[in-house]
């Protein structure tokens, strides 16, 4: 079998990529509370909101509160969405230490999602990135539909390569190659990322799946076997962008890291708690989650509560 990585970082953007697409309005306090799960779980990177304007995702309006709310822990490195300066500003004055900003491989829906052409958001990062180094924040950042666009359909791999390379010539730490609408299959991300991975070493480059057509975990697999240690997704599989018409949840967390541990990959994540977050987040949010896991999980549960059942009964007869 092709050398994998022993041990993989989980991106969890559950709080953020899942929360923006939830048509109830979640309570600050829940979120928090999720969040804070999700850190009992063993997660060690967490998206917990985006500094975006209200108007354009109503969800994440209490960024501000969010972020000052919960319980911050040594190791554990928070981060939250960044467009432009004011929300640079906002997001350090509430004590954040790591963004990520983000833009489309495709022009089309870099304009519905932030209403500025590819060229134009890449000079408002550098309002954005320069300051938020010299404060001695970390910047991720993402490219969105890399391997399809909602609107123009397909989207040439070289764009991810270009815009990868800008962006780390600007001093971002990482890029997360989106698969925004859930397109992608694996012979696909085979090619991007052999073409990506020529350019940057294995550590700067992330991959971030959808699941709407179900190849998440296959995704997964093939980047894995390129030698990938860093993938985002979300718990329970909550999630979407409301720019992107047709986007379904992201890769459940709980979905990978199921995977990944059967295949002996570490992630240093506790899957009992993980599933304990997606739980509490399906309650919340007031719907089943997607996650295949969970699911899996629910049933083994139920089982094992009949066969006591059972055997109780037996007992008592
Ligand atoms: P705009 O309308 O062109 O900008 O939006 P504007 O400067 O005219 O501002 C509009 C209003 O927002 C103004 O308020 C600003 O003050 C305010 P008004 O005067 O009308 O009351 N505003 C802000 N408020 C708070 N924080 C800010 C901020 N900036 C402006 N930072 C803008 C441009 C970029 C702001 C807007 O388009 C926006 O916020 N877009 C965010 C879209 C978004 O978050 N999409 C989802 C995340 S991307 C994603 O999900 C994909 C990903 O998961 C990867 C993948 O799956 O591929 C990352
Ligand atoms: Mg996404």
């Amino acid at each position: 079998m092709t050398a994998l990585p022993e041990r993989v970082t989980v991106y969890e953007v559950g709080p953020r990529d899942g929360l923006q697409n939830e048509a109830r309005q979640v309570p600050t306090a829940d979120k928090i509370r999720f969040i804070d799960a999700l850190v009992e779980a063993g997660l060690k990177n967490i998206e917990i909101t985006s500094f975006v304007s209200p108007r354009w995702i109503p969800q994440l309006a209490d960024a501000v509160e969010v972020a000052r709310g919960v319980t911050r822990k040594d190791g554990v490195t928070m981060s939250a969405l960044v467009p432009n300066r004011r929300g640079l500003d906002a997001a350090l004055a509430a004590g954040m230490r790591e963004i990520a900003v983000f833009l489309s491989a495709s022009e089309t829906h870099n304009k519905k999602n932030v209403n500025k052409t590819i060229a134009e958001t890449l000079t408002a990062f550098e309002d954005v990135v320069p300051p938020a180094l010299a404060a001695g924040v970390r910047v991720r950042a993402y490219v969105s539909t890399v391997f399809g666009c909602p609107y123009e359909g397909e989207v040439d791999p070289q764009r991810a390569v270009d815009l990868t390379r800008a962006l780390t010539a600007m001093g971002v730490y990482q890029v997360s190659l989106g698969d925004t609408i859930g397109v992608a299959n694996p012979r696909q991300v085979d090619h991007v990322l052999d073409l990506v991975l020529a350019e940057h070493p294995i550590e700067t480059v992330a991959v971030h799946f959808h699941d709407t057509q179900g190849t998440a975990l296959a995704n997964c697999y093939v980047a894995l076997t390129k030698g990938i240690t860093t993938i985002d997704s979300s718990v329970g599989g909550l999630g979407g962008c409301p720019y992107a018409p047709g986007a379904a949840g992201n890769l459940a967390t709980d979905d990978l890291v199921g995977m990944l541990h059967a295949m002996g990959i570490e992630t240093g994540i506790d899957l009992d708690k993980l599933i304990e977050a997606s739980r509490l987040a399906a309650a919340f949010v007031g719907h089943d989650l997607p996650s295949k896991y969970l699911k899996a999980y629910i049933g083994k549960q139920a089982r094992a509560r009949r066969r006591a059942e059972h055997a109780d009964e037996k007992g008592a007869r």
